[in-house]
């Protein structure tokens, strides 16, 4: 561990999951280079403190209410967070950038906040401190999202929610259906941008965003990891008793399915999945969120071919510690939502990937693991029985899958030099 450097650090992270993860473990990385780190964050999924003992915390007070919270429109809870931080958020650093306000902390020397909020420069610049953004969805959507208005005045832009499988011209190998979201913030009006993703895997990426944009980009490269004070970031309870589990399992014989910290399942989805799974023959340690499902006795409801492949080779948890799941011998396939942390998570530890994006960035993260890096299978038709049947044989079963697995392992490597 280096010094401590007399320079304190503002971080505020976004509190959805994905990037409260990527925020904290630029923390730990800055932490390591001799930084002070004070964590600003809101009162709706606060961090642990005590995961983190060499932080300082500050939390604002966000007025989300529990029924905001734990509303399923993500997209309102996001322009709400928005709203309701802004007030708060700027109280906050304005005493902590007074000369009284910091105790005996040493002086801010920059903020980082996730790019999420739209305030944060503003109020930076208003205050006169230095201010980053930190993307923590990689380099590849960023710049398709930097180009969208530029397409979107040509006409060429698809409507969002297409399902087209148009090929989008000017972004092969993107289909029309891939792109989920128009990304609306704007990088440069930042004066700098860290950015969740490293060199290795996102050169071209990287090098196109830095001839676009006048703003310099920082990679952190595979942040989760860094190991120093390494510790979870995670606000749900984590059943680490699927480790053991899988332990018993052969290698390379599980698919693990989780589809992150916001996507929701329609009754019908999960009966699919439940039936998929069945259908597979293969072991399979299933994540369901307590609030990804709406009817608290879903599983008792399932058919009995499902419960009796439950009973025989499958696990259903909560959630998990999902960078060791990743990493143990047993996974055989990550059946994912394409979530850029689940991405690189698995890209780490070089496990194929069955894409399945939900929402957001993740219909252009899917399309690059499948497509461009040729490292998973995209189930292109969705959920439905032969495509998912078709795809989990072409990953564990057939020769595809050994190739597929051996690229996987290769960008297995580059990621453990670049960190
Ligand atoms: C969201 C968006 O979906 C994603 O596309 C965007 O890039 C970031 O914000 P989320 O949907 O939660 O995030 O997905 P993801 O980015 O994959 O993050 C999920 C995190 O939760 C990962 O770090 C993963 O390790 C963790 N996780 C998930 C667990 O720790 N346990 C679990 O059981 C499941």
């Amino acid at each position: 561990m280096n010094p401590r450097n007399n320079l304190r650090l503002m971080l505020f992270p976004h509190p959805f999951q994905g990037h409260m993860n990527s925020m904290l473990q630029l923390g730990r990385i800055l932490y390591a280079r001799g930084f002070s780190i004070t964590i600003v964050h809101t009162n709706f999924n606060a961090p642990d403190p005590s995961s983190h003992p060499h932080f300082a915390f500050r939390s604002i007070a966000d007025g989300i209410d529990q029924s905001e919270a734990s509303t399923p429109d993500v997209r309102g809870l996001l322009a709400l967070l928005d709203v309701r931080c802004a007030a708060p958020f700027e109280e906050c650093m304005r005493e902590m950038v007074s000369p009284r306000g910091g105790g005996d902390a040493a002086p801010i020397a920059c903020l980082i906040s996730d790019s999420m909020f739209s305030f944060t420069s503003s109020v930076a610049q208003r205050l006169k401190v230095r201010a980053l953004v930190l993307r923590t969805g990689g380099a590849a959507f960023l710049y398709v999202a930097t180009l969208f208005p530029v397409l979107k005045e040509k006409g060429h832009v698809p409507v969002l929610g297409s399902r087209s499988e148009e090929p989008m011209k000017e972004f092969l190998p993107l289909l029309v259906k891939d792109i989920l979201t128009v990304d609306p913030q704007k990088p440069e009006s930042s004066s700098g941008v860290i950015i969740n993703t490293f060199e290795e895997l996102e050169h071209f990426d990287l090098a196109l965003l830095r001839e676009a944009l006048p703003v310099p980009f920082f990679p952190t490269g595979p942040s989760h990891k860094f190991h120093v004070a390494s510790s979870s970031s995670s606000s749900l309870a984590e059943d680490r008793s699927c480790i053991s589990w899988l332990d018993k399992q052969s290698p390379k014989s599980v698919i693990y399915v989780s589809f992150g910290s916001l996507a929701a399942l329609s009754k019908a989805e999960i009966l699919e999945i439940a039936l998929d799974l069945a259908d597979s023959e293969q072991s399979f340690l299933w994540v369901v969120r307590a609030r990804s499902v709406h009817d608290p006795e879903w599983l008792e409801k399932l058919p009995s071919r499902f419960l009796e492949a439950l009973e025989g080779r499958g696990n259903i948890v909560k959630w998990t510690p999902q960078k060791e799941v990743l990493a143990r011998p047993a996974v055989g396939a990550f059946w994912t939502h394409s979530g850029w942390n689940s991405t690189l998570e698995s890209i780490s530890e070089g496990a194929p990937m069955l894409c399945m994006p939900r929402f957001a960035d993740q219909g252009v993260k899917a399309r690059y693991v499948s497509d461009v890096r040729r490292i998973g299978v995209h189930l292109n038709g969705g959920l439905e029985r032969e495509n998912i049947a078709r795809a989990i044989k072409r990953l564990l079963v057939e020769r595809e899958g050994e190739e597929i697995k051996e690229r996987a392992l290769a960008m297995k490597e580059k990621a453990s030099v670049s960190v």
